[in-house]
């Protein structure tokens, strides 16, 4: 076995998780469900969620990687040795095929559109044809597979180069610039006439918009953005070194990403109201209603190309994260080298990404429960595998794992205090157990039978 890299210090590690964390889920689809969900109201709900459940669980993937030092299905292997926990990491490898393969498609058509409005293509084109435009793209079926392939690529070659000098590297750079972005985005919405109704959308809470279904959509979008659920964050604790405050890197790892997700609805919605158009259009408000805004802005071209190239870098420091769970499986327990699990992983990957494309286009008829390929990655690995990883991660430490022993790890061997450990152990134990059995049974479609 080779020996284990670790990310250079406290900074590194923030930027690399809040990389993971910060992803298609806090720019493409947090503004649409807030869109979808009565703005506002659905941001309360998910502040809580992040807050009181999303934080817990990110310490606790971070203790547990720490502790172990090992990828994410090793690293219940050596915690708790000769029991099944171990098949928890092995969702979590599940997941990370499934989330990736996806993913990149959603990544690659991020590329699409990053081309098409630094060649302003759009420019003479009514709103129908804009928006026929995303729905010709993703069904014709070249293009998004050469896109979706390229964003493999780009993965693999970060995740080769390393943890110090791929993901960190990357994160370090590339971290800075989408913040830069986001705040030029979201100076460029202020200046619009009559964005104030965007405004008034995002900060007025209008409650009976709240059902059931609104707090589990929340839930489920706060473990997705935060990126828990499957061990990605297990490994990236795992590079982490024995002097980090792992509860202050989980918040602010919670903080960046929540912040980053609000500036995105700030950018998006007012600046969609400005134009007289509706933010509730779904998965497409960001491919669809955001490009007919960009035609009519003045500057359209450029803010529209910058707003693109920002989804493609969350999206980049994101698919990398997922493909290191993978990776470090195989390096470790089988002893494999980096270069070929990189390229073996991701060239599976790849191959039921390309199917995940298709599967919008000629291979649109055929489905699995009522749904496309694609569309199945998706449901099953939000409403189903993270989830179930989750609710096993939290009774794993909250139930099973010697308390003391997490303690010592998240206060650093009693050298932090940490006054908040019986807080986080109450919530761990209680509270995310219950929540996330409840995202699980309405994934399943149990309160619509209800
Ligand atoms: N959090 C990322 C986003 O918001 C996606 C992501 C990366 C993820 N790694 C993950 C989601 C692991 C769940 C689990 O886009």
């Amino acid at each position: 076995m080779q020996a284990r890299e670790t990310f250079s210090g406290r900074f590194a590690i923030l930027i690399a998780a809040a990389g993971s964390a910060v992803g298609l889920g806090n720019i493409w689809r947090f503004p649409y469900l807030a869109g979808q969900n009565g703005g506002a109201a659905f941001i309360i709900i998910y502040l809580i969620c992040v807050f009181l459940l999303g934080i817990p669980l990110m310490m606790s993937e971070f203790a547990i990687g720490r502790k172990a030092g090992r990828n994410a299905i090793g690293s219940f292997r050596s915690l708790s040795p000769g029991s099944y926990w171990y098949l928890v990491g092995f969702i979590g490898i599940v997941a990370s095929f499934v989330i990736l393969s996806f993913y990149s498609v959603v990544a690659g058509w991020t590329f699409e559109y990053i081309y098409q409005l630094a060649v302003n293509a759009f420019q003479n084109q009514s709103p129908q044809q804009i928006s026929n435009y995303f729905d010709m793209f993703v069904t014709g079926n070249l293009r998004p597979v050469l896109w979706q392939v390229l964003v493999m690529i780009l993965t693999a070659l970060i995740i080769y180069s390393g943890v110090k000098n791929g993901i960190e590297k990357f994160s370090k750079i590339f971290m800075p610039l989408l913040l830069l972005i986001i705040i030029i985005l979201d100076a460029r919405a202020l200046f619009l006439d009559g964005s104030g109704e965007g405004y008034r959308f995002l900060f007025t809470p209008d409650f009976s918009k709240i059902t059931g279904t609104t707090i589990i959509t929340a839930l489920g979008q706060a473990f997705f953005s935060l990126s828990l659920g499957m061990g990605a964050l297990i490994t990236y604790g795992s590079y982490v070194k024995k002097d980090v405050n792992l509860g202050m890197t989980a918040i602010g790892v919670s903080i960046i990403d929540t912040i980053v997700a609000i500036c995105a609805g700030l950018a998006i919605i007012p600046a969609v109201f400005a134009f007289g158009l509706q933010p509730g259009e779904g998965p497409g408000l960001v491919f669809k209603t955001l490009p007919v805004v960009f035609q009519q802005m003045g500057g359209g071209s450029l803010f529209g190309t910058l707003f693109f190239i920002l989804l493609a870098i969350a999206a980049i420091t994101s698919t990398i994260s997922l493909l290191e769970v993978v990776v470090a499986y195989m390096t470790e327990e089988f002893s494999i080298s980096r270069k070929w699990a990189t390229f073996s992983s991701g060239l599976a990957i790849t191959l039921l990404g390309v199917f995940c494309s298709l599967s919008n286009g000629i291979l649109s008829q055929y489905k699995i429960l009522g749904l496309t390929l694609m569309g199945l990655c998706e449901y099953l690995s939000s409403n189903i595998l993270l989830p179930a990883g989750g609710l096993c991660i939290v009774l794993f430490l909250g139930w099973f794992y010697p308390m003391q022993l997490v303690k010592d790890e998240l206060s650093n061997q009693n050298t932090l205090r940490i006054r908040w450990f019986g807080l986080y152990h109450f919530i761990l134990r209680y509270f995310t157990p219950v929540a996330i059995i409840l995202v699980f049974l309405n994934g399943f479609g149990f309160f619509y039978w209800l």
